[in-house]
């Protein structure tokens, strides 16, 4: 796989690339790679001729006292997987490569960014947006890959392309997880065993919400209750937030109307923030009117 820290280069990789007709995929990752990116990477594998994958650690998404200094950096294990999963280009750009001396640019998603996860991490989703719109516009994708881990990125990466004419197709690939439930995340790796054991209940809540969703009346709240009812009854789990909202806009679901939601995690366990979540399907409910 080749190697390629340098935008202009990487740009004129694609453009040659996509000169020989070939559609580009664009897997964008902070490294520490796992089964979740790997995934990403071959899903382009197989729907694109020409696939790059990204590893930035991107310090503008990181808050102050976050993990920024200390996040998993293990480029040559990363290198081995995007060869072994099918990359054609990795773009490894540095800091000042991708934020040059002067720029005074960024891309905010005004108000899907200030919700859920923005309201824990302030600023986060504006690095986040900045930096994929800097990425798509250096790696000109006909795709781009990202994991529903991240479910609220999706739903921001999804806004600004659209907002902005951006013209890539976004593609969310489901979360991958260990056996016991727990989401793959780099951030995993700072789990103690004792830590690591406890964090798979985030996905036995998700559960919970799934089975409420499809076999009870329960309103998105009181679903939303009982994922962190489950959660602080394991004790060791800090509760950020639990929510079930609408899959496209966030918005807080406030009745049972039938169709698609998202429930959706955040916690620390310990000093590791996590995060998970899952799709619900909300049978539409039966009025008094209508018959079994
Ligand atoms: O999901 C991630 O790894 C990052 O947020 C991304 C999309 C690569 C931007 O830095």
């Amino acid at each position: 796989v080749d190697v390629e820290p340098t935008p202009s280069d990487v740009f004129l990789r694609v453009q040659q690339a996509r000169r020989h007709g070939l559609t580009v995929g664009c897997v964008p990752t902070m490294g520490a790679l796992h089964a979740g990116h790997v995934s990403l990477v071959e899903r382009a594998r197989a729907e694109c001729g020409f696939v790059v994958a990204t590893i930035f650690v991107n310090p503008t998404q990181f808050g102050p006292g976050e993990d920024f200094s200390r996040y998993p950096r293990t480029l040559d294990d990363d290198l081995q997987l995007c060869r072994a999963a099918g990359a054609d280009l990795v773009f490894t750009p540095t800091a000042a490569g991708m934020y040059v001396a002067g720029n005074d640019t960024i891309v905010q998603v005004c108000e899907l960014s200030k919700v859920l996860e923005g309201a824990c991490r302030p600023g986060h989703f504006d690095g986040v947006t900045t930096v994929v719109a800097r990425l798509l516009n250096i790696t000109a994708p006909d795709r781009a890959y990202f994991g529903q881990k991240d479910f609220q990125q999706q739903v921001l990466i999804r806004r600004m392309v659209q907002d902005l004419f951006i013209p890539v197709e976004v593609i969310t690939c489901p979360i991958v997880r260990e056996p016991d439930g727990l989401a793959m995340s780099s951030r995993n790796r700072y789990l103690n065993p004792e830590e690591r054991s406890r964090a798979a209940q985030l996905y036995q809540a998700l559960l919970v919400a799934r089975n409420l969703a499809s076999t009870t009346t329960l309103s998105p709240s009181e679903i939303s209750r009982a994922m962190t009812r489950h959660l602080e009854k394991t004790g060791g789990i800090e509760v950020q937030y639990t929510a079930v909202v609408d899959a496209e806009t966030l918005a807080p679901l406030s009745a049972r109307t039938g169709g698609t939601g998202v429930a959706l995690i955040a916690v620390r366990v310990g000093t590791t923030r996590l995060i998970d979540n899952e799709v619900l399907m909300f049978p539409p409910l039966r009025g008094p009117h209508q018959s079994a």
